[in-house]
């Protein structure tokens, strides 16, 4: 840690930032009917989902993160160089090397902060905030930036009806900042259960099965999932994590004002309201607008149910998760910011503002899927910018939009 500031009797970490960004472009039910066969009903009422947003082809995980971390600096009323520890969760970085924090660390102009990233796919943000706690509590950290942000549409198969439905792009982001004041972050419980290992992973690409072009021709490269069991164990750990949590901040259920569940599947978050014998207006859902969006699915709801009033100073809120691993955490919060402060952060910073420098030997690819380049290029479908990248090859421009 760089900064000094940080003492020993500052223990306490309070949310005084947040912030989200989510891409222009919307993937609805309706263009999924025509890539796979599959219907808006079925999508609909297995899932709530009814669009989720993509990433344009110049913009990465670094990129999303970054404005949704300004965001959340600008929300906080601090610089960026006021941040000492940058956290950043994703299970779709930019590169294996270096981590995607250590980018975004760079494009937000913070020059003393240590950053890493945290996998513990979409349990990850609120990993990231456990740990963010940690570091706040030990005296290591005054203002720790927390991320969520993930470019799953690059990940998906677009033949497996089964996954490509469920996942959208985006990022969101937390301030965490040391303070003796009473309140912020509460009790705390993350779990890890190997023998989910399997049942949601990504076969290729790693040591196990370098990718090669055999792993590239059995579609090892994306992402694969045992939805059922997924669903078992989400609507289980979900109840008992929250509980944990609640019960170490000394609450019990009723008292929790709001509840962010990570946004999977709205059948999953009702069944964790029923074990919870809470009503659903206690639990927010914005999953319809934005699919699951793995790290990033809690830091988003949480910024979207502030900004939207659904948080008041005093309240008790109740992050969860679970994912890939199989993990899951939560952490109950009390809220001591103002609500209000969130849109002026969020309007502060544009997207155009903010870029990720690219390596001097770039070779640039498009790297959007074929099949989603495909509904991209219909008239009438989802979004397509006139740009692709300042600084990016003529080439690139041609390959996407031709
Ligand atoms: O962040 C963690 C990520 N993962 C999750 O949260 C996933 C948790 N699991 C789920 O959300 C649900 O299991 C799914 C939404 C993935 C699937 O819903 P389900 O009610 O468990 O459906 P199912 O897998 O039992 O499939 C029922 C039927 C099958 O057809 P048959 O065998 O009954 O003829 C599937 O082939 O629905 C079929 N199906 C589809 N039909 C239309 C599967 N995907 C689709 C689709 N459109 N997209």
């Amino acid at each position: 840690m760089n900064d000094s500031s940080a003492t020993a009797t500052t223990r306490r970490a309070h949310v005084t930032g947040w912030g989200r960004y989510a891409p222009s472009q919307v993937l609805t039910n309706a263009d999924l009917e025509k890539m796979v066969d599959t219907s808006d009903e079925w999508i609909l009422s297995r899932t709530g989902i009814r669009e989720r947003r993509v990433a344009a082809a110049h913009e990465t995980t670094a990129s999303m993160g970054a404005v949704a971390g300004l965001r959340a600096i600008r929300t906080a009323g601090i610089e960026p160089d006021d941040i000492d520890l940058i956290l950043l969760a994703t299970l779709t970085p930019d590169y294996w090397m270096p981590s995607t924090a250590a980018l975004v660390k760079e494009a937000i102009g913070n020059t003393k902060a240590t950053a890493f990233d945290v996998m513990a796919a979409c349990s990850g943000f609120v990993y990231g905030f456990a740990t963010a706690q940690a570091y706040i509590q030990a005296g290591l950290a005054k203002h720790v930036l927390v991320i969520g942000a993930e470019l799953l549409t690059r990940f998906l198969d677009y033949t497996d009806r089964s996954t490509c439905i469920l996942f959208g792009d985006g990022a969101g982001a937390v301030v965490l900042s040391a303070s003796d004041e009473p309140g912020g972050a509460l009790g705390i419980e993350l779990t890890t259960e190997p023998q989910g290992a399997y049942m949601i992973w990504l076969p290729a690409g790693g040591s196990k099965a370098p990718p090669s072009a055999g792993t590239i021709a059995r579609g090892e490269h994306f992402v694969r999932m045992e939805g059922k069991e997924t669903y078992r164990f989400a609507t289980k750990t979900m109840a008992t994590t929250a509980l944990e949590s609640i019960r170490r901040s000394g609450l019990q259920p009723s008292d929790i004002d709001l509840f962010v569940p990570h946004q999977a599947n709205v059948r999953i978050i009702e069944a964790v309201a029923k074990g919870l014998d809470l009503p659903m207006d206690k639990m927010f859902v914005n999953l319809d607008k934005y699919g699951n969006t793995s790290a990033a699915s809690v830091p988003i709801a949480l910024a979207e149910a502030v900004n939207e009033g659904r948080v008041k100073v005093g309240d008790n809120v109740t992050i969860v998760a679970f994912g890939a691993g199989f993990t899951s955490g939560a952490v109950t919060i009390e809220w001591t910011a103002d609500p209000a402060r969130g849109i002026a952060g969020d309007a502060a910073v544009r997207p155009e503002d903010v870029s990720v420098r690219l390596p001097v030997d770039w070779n640039s690819v498009d790297p959007i899927p074929e099949a989603l380049a495909e509904v991209m290029r219909r008239p009438g479908s989802i979004d397509v910018p006139d740009d692709v990248a300042p600084g990016e090859p003529e080439r690139v421009r041609r390959e996407v939009h031709a």
